[in-house]
């Protein structure tokens, strides 16, 4: 049974179909149904390990040639990433009104996305997630984005898709590991927003990442993004608070070079959000408490001395910490929470008590 959530976004809003089946009810969609070429743009694992599904995905289509292959992980999200994949799609003879097939994690899409909103001032991008963290985040929202030496993300567009497709048969043959990771963008909706639905994720405990439950935990997820979207597309004000976790997140991730996930750094970074909202006297002891064990309870690492990556500098961190690109007027923005489901915008981070904070996790 596949299950749908609207993105309110007026003219530019869209479906995200989840479940099993995803696919064959797109095929119903009439997303799909309108006449045109479509150049796919797929992870390498997927095209792998995800044939049968990848045929599925393009049954019906008109594709243009053969998909563009998208090299697995995080160097894809680069220049000559994107001018390798426009030069196939303006070697295929795609036009503005045809469309570009996302096929994959969080690099594929974000790439895709920024491919599609540059190619010939702007086309269509569709979305068919095959992560975790992809379905649950970052096919949702419309941020695409590449990175450069001096930081993640930092070059990219808002362009919505104009359809999300996520088929959990693409999780099959996930690794344990990326499953852990983007529940973790999950467990963050729960948090920013959602204390009913924290206990909820905490009451299915370990089965939590069951299909069974996943679908349930993944729809409240999306319908809680999309509510934020439609609200805040371009993350003038409140989509800010989806950033929970990321400011110290990033800087794990920047700083462990790799070893460590993205949604792993998230979760470490919800924890030590909370427990510089007990520090500040923001946020009750005993839910940083409940936050961190749950996390653990999920198979996330919340202390600094047990995450892949490490060991972390406290000095370093802060130096990330001062090139997010949230700040503003020369301070460290910070999400920081009042308690669970209860999250808020910190607009002028103290950097020499943050930098205790940081030595004390450490020890
Ligand atoms: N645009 C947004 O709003 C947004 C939000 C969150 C994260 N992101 C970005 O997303 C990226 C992380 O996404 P991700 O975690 O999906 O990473 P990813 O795309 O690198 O995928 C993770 C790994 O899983 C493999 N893979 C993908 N699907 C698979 C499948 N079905 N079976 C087996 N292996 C598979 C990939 O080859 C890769 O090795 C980061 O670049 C992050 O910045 C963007």
């Amino acid at each position: 049974m596949t299950d749908r959530v609207r993105i309110d976004l007026g003219a530019r809003g869209y479906d995200v179909l989840l479940g099993p089946g995803a696919l064959a009810a797109a095929r119903r969609h009439d997303v799909l149904r309108s006449p045109r070429r479509y150049a796919v743009l797929a992870d390498a694992n997927v095209l792998r390990l995800c044939s049968g599904l990848v045929a599925g995905a393009l049954e019906g289509l008109d594709v243009a040639g053969a998909p563009i292959e998208i090299p697995e992980g995080e160097r894809a999200k680069s220049f000559a990433t994107l001018e390798m994949v426009l030069g196939r799609m303006l070697d295929l003879g795609l036009e503005r009104g045809d469309a570009v097939l996302a096929i994959g994690g969080g690099v594929t899409g974000d790439l895709a996305g920024l491919a599609a909103a540059l190619y010939k001032r702007g086309m269509d991008v569709i979305q068919v997630p095959t992560t975790l963290l992809a379905m649950a985040d970052s096919s949702v929202g419309g941020k695409t984005a590449i990175n450069m030496p001096q930081g993640k993300n930092l070059i990219g567009v808002f362009h919505q898709p104009s359809f999300v497709i996520a088929e959990f048969g693409f999780l099959d043959t996930l690794p344990d590991r990326e499953r852990q990771a983007g529940f973790a963008e999950i467990i963050k909706t729960a948090l920013i927003g959602d204390r009913d639905f924290f206990g909820r994720l905490e009451a299915a405990g370990q089965n939590g990442l069951t299909i069974k439950h996943l679908q349930a935990h993944l729809k409240t997820a999306i319908t809680f993004k999309a509510a934020i979207v439609a609200a805040d597309e371009r993350e003038a004000g409140p989509r800010a608070l989806l950033n929970l976790g990321h400011t110290f997140g990033h800087a794990l991730e920047s700083e462990a070079c790799g070893a460590l996930l993205h949604g792993e750094a998230v979760a470490a970074g919800m924890a030590l959000a909370f427990d510089y909202s007990v520090r500040l006297g923001l946020c009750p002891d005993k839910d940083a408490a409940r936050v961190r064990d749950y996390l653990e309870l999920a198979g996330l690492k919340t202390r600094l001395s047990a995450l892949p990556g490490r060991p972390f500098t406290p000095e370093a961190m802060l130096q990330r910490m001062r090139h997010d690109k949230k700040n503003s007027g020369g301070h460290i923005r910070l999400v920081l929470a009042r308690g669970i489901g209860n999250a808020i915008l910190h607009d002028q981070a103290d950097s020499a008590d943050l930098l205790h904070f940081l030595k004390d996790q450490i020890q």
